[in-house]
């Protein structure tokens, strides 16, 4: 496999290739990249232009446009390091994809995607007949060809102190260290704790004190559900480091997102690490103040709808993130608020707002399913309920922390019989689920039930017939806590009680 940028960094943080007739010369843009590592300015947000190639590598150039080539190893091949491994794949780098668990990496190697991301199918199957991406269980190799290693593991909640684990991290750090030859750079994609690349870099020098590396900081803002969407059209690449070879790298491998206009931006490791959490956090407030906002409106006579539109107009506030509904779930927003939480506290710097948004969303996920008894009258024991959709949100098959873990469990302990459809989600839910009656559609889960409680906003729960649904049913009650529908139609069509949240309407 042909070697990326290995033989042409030479020297002690300054970055020289070799032209035609072997002289040496700086990338052109580089004083300025230079500059960025923190004795002028602070933050780069550097668009790389048409022109600015490499020639060094012209050899290697045929598989992609770009002028050079770029061999990557990605450690992990879950949401992120799939989706990641796939674009990166889709840019022209070489992309070998390693993950610990067997299983995955065998499926993989059958053509079969281990999750359910909307078009990461056919961009694996399209690379993967290119040749550009390979899957292994095999650590060794794919190091030493990398130019660049991406930890893509895990980093759940740590059991007891909400802290993030690092255990999958530093596993993964362990396995590369014995086969780094020649310089690497290692960068962490999967969300980690600010200080923890400068943790990673000390760990490997006591392992590896004779090898040439750089550790810096990515970290992914991509949404499960548009993920492929999410990370070749990027607001922003985030990139932390303080070292010239990796910036230089960096910039090569983002440089098909830079040419398409989206803004790189070179900060410390510290910065990026933090400003990953710092998003999260700021999102999850986003959505806890419409939650109460939401439940002000109940009390009050107000429209939720009505005031989310008319703040997200203003330009300083935004229309995004002003849904309201069970609460926030899936595999960042808890655990990352919880670690960032823990982070400031550690610090002394202790992030209040940030607590009691913690502690706003915990609450608001039991409470609906109080929302849910309520509806129903006189107690559900005994009553069928029907759940429209579990996973935490639309388009994913992920049920990490998803609000239906709540709920659901609150029904059946309190002697509901509950239906069960999601589109995506049952495979992965129904160990979680333990006690319920799993479906096949929207209108097997309405058949004969008192209640149907729509917890997961998929598109083709939207496009229901209502009528047909209502036909169906023994009761006549519709809990909508994600305000897909009307009252209006709701009513029209025949039912009894409509509940959503924080609109005017029948139940509210
Ligand atoms: N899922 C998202 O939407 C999202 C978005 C942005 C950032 N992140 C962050 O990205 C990271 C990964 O998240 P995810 O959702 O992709 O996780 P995931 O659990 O879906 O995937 C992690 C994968 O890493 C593998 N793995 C664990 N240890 C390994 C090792 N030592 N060597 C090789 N493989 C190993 C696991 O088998 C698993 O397949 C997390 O830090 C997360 O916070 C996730």
């Amino acid at each position: 496999m042909p070697q990326g940028l290995g033989n042409d960094v030479v020297g002690t943080g300054v970055c020289v290739h070799r032209n035609k007739s072997g002289c040496p010369r700086l990338d052109p843009g580089h004083e300025l990249a230079y500059h960025a590592t923190g004795i002028v300015m602070n933050i780069l947000v550097r668009q790389p232009t048409r022109g600015d190639e490499v020639e060094h590598l012209e050899d290697d150039a045929s598989a992609n446009p770009w002028g050079y080539n770029l061999n990557i190893c990605m450690i992990g091949a879950g949401y992120v390091g799939l989706v990641s491994a796939a674009c990166f794949s889709e840019f022209g780098w070489n992309v070998t994809c390693i993950d610990k668990d067997p299983a995955r990496v065998a499926s993989l190697k059958r053509g079969e995607v281990p999750i359910f991301e909307p078009g990461l199918d056919d961009l694996l199957a399209r690379n993967i007949k290119a040749g550009r991406i390979t899957f292994s269980d095999d650590i060794g190799p794919a190091i030493v060809a990398s130019d660049i290693i991406f930890l893509a593991v895990g980093t759940p909640m740590r059991r007891g102190d909400g802290h993030a684990d690092l255990s999958y991290v530093f596993s993964a750090v362990a396995d590369m260290a014995p086969h780094i030859d020649g310089f690497k750079v290692i960068t962490t994609k999967s969300t980690v704790p600010v200080g923890t690349s400068r943790a990673i870099e000390k760990r490997l020098r006591e392992l590896r004190p004779d090898a040439d590396f750089a550790v810096c900081s990515n970290p992914e803002f991509l949404r499960e559900g548009s993920a492929i969407q999410d990370f070749t059209h990027p607001d922003r690449v985030l990139v932390g480091t303080d070292d010239p070879r990796a910036m230089e790298v960096m910039e090569r491998l983002y440089k098909p997102l830079g040419l398409r206009g989206a803004p790189v931006m070179f900060v410390s490791r510290e910065s990026a690490e933090l400003a990953k959490y710092a998003a999260n956090a700021f999102l999850a407030l986003k959505i806890s103040f419409i939650n109460e906002v939401a439940d002000l409106c109940e009390e009050v006579g107000a429209n939720v709808q009505e005031v989310a539109s008319a703040i997200g107009k203003d330009r300083r506030i935004g229309d995004k993130f002003l849904h309201p509904g069970p609460g926030y779930g899936g595999s960042c927003f808890p655990k990352d608020v919880s670690a960032l939480v823990r982070t400031a506290r550690e610090a002394r710097a202790p992030l209040s707002i940030i607590e009691q948004v913690q502690r706003v969303n915990d609450e608001r996920k039991i409470a609906m399913a109080g929302r849910i008894e309520r509806a129903l009258g006189e107690g559900i024991s005994g009553k069928t309920i029907g759940i429209l959709g579990v996973t935490f949100k639309p388009n994913t098959d992920d049920m990490r922390e998803a609000p239906s873990l709540v709920v659901v469990p609150m029904l059946v302990e309190r002697g509901a019989k509950v239906k069960v459809y999601d589109p995506e989600g049952r495979a992965n839910a129904e160990p979680m689920l333990p006690g319920v009656t799993w479906c096949a559609s929207a209108s097997e889960v309405a058949s004969d039930a008192d209640a149907l409680v729509v917890l997961t906003e998929w598109n083709e729960f939207r496009a229901l017939n209502l009528k047909a649904v209502r036909k169906v049913m023994r009761g006549g009650v519709l809990v909508d806590l994600r305000n897909i529908f009307n009252a209006k139609d709701v009513v029209a069509a025949g039912f009894d009680r409509y509940d959503s949240i924080g609109r005017p309407g029948a139940g509210n």
